[in-house]
């Protein structure tokens, strides 16, 4: 039986001369194999109860809308900067191939409020971290993190552990 790995390809120097970029776009597009990943990614929260997921732009937006509505749980983004209407908070970042902000809406997580923070990829874990800061000035408490595809090479998954993160991936 195919495999959530085997949905997705790789497509060689995007953005970028020398990166491998996993493309999730052709796991998302098979019906069978969006399926698989939302049910593997909400498997070990089975029986916890969640206020909101929260989804990092782009490819989290899929994922964490999926994922709060088998949840029902309300659903927030977390985008780049300048995207958001409302007033937000901000953090910095670096990413494997560049540098970015990325914003919450300041009125998006009430104090307490049980968070899974959802993407489609752990690299250097530097988009992660972001948006667990923005969640956790506003007194969020993460409860786990979701990704599909895990570079552990590139650090991510230690730097989330090493910040106290419960770090939930499908593939490597
Ligand atoms: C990708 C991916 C993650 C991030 C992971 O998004 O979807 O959000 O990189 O990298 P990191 O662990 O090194 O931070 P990208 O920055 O390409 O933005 P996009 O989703 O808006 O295309
Ligand atoms: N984000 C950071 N590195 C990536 C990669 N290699 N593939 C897809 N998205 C990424």
């Amino acid at each position: 039986m195919k495999q959530v790995q085997d949905y997705i390809r790789t497509i060689v120097d995007f953005p970028h001369e020398g990166i491998l970029f996993r493309d999730v776009t052709t796991l998302f597009a098979d019906p069978r194999g969006f399926r698989m990943a939302i049910d593997q990614l909400l498997h070990p929260y089975a029986g916890v109860r969640f206020d909101k997921v929260v989804g990092l732009e782009a490819r989290g937006f899929i994922l964490g809308g999926a994922i709060a509505h088998q949840l029902s749980a309300g659903f927030v983004p977390i985008r780049k900067k300048g995207k958001l209407p409302g007033a937000v908070i901000s953090e910095e970042y670096k990413l494997e191939y560049g540098e970015a902000v990325v914003e919450i809406h300041d009125d998006a997580i009430q104090p307490g409020e049980k968070i899974l923070l959802v993407d489609d990829l752990l690299a250097t874990g530097g988009t992660a971290e972001a948006g667990i800061k923005l969640v956790e000035r506003l007194g969020g408490e993460i409860i786990g993190c979701a990704f599909i595809v895990d570079l552990p090479d590139l650090g991510g998954h230690k730097r989330l552990k090493d910040m106290g993160m419960e770090v939930h991936t499908l593939c490597t």
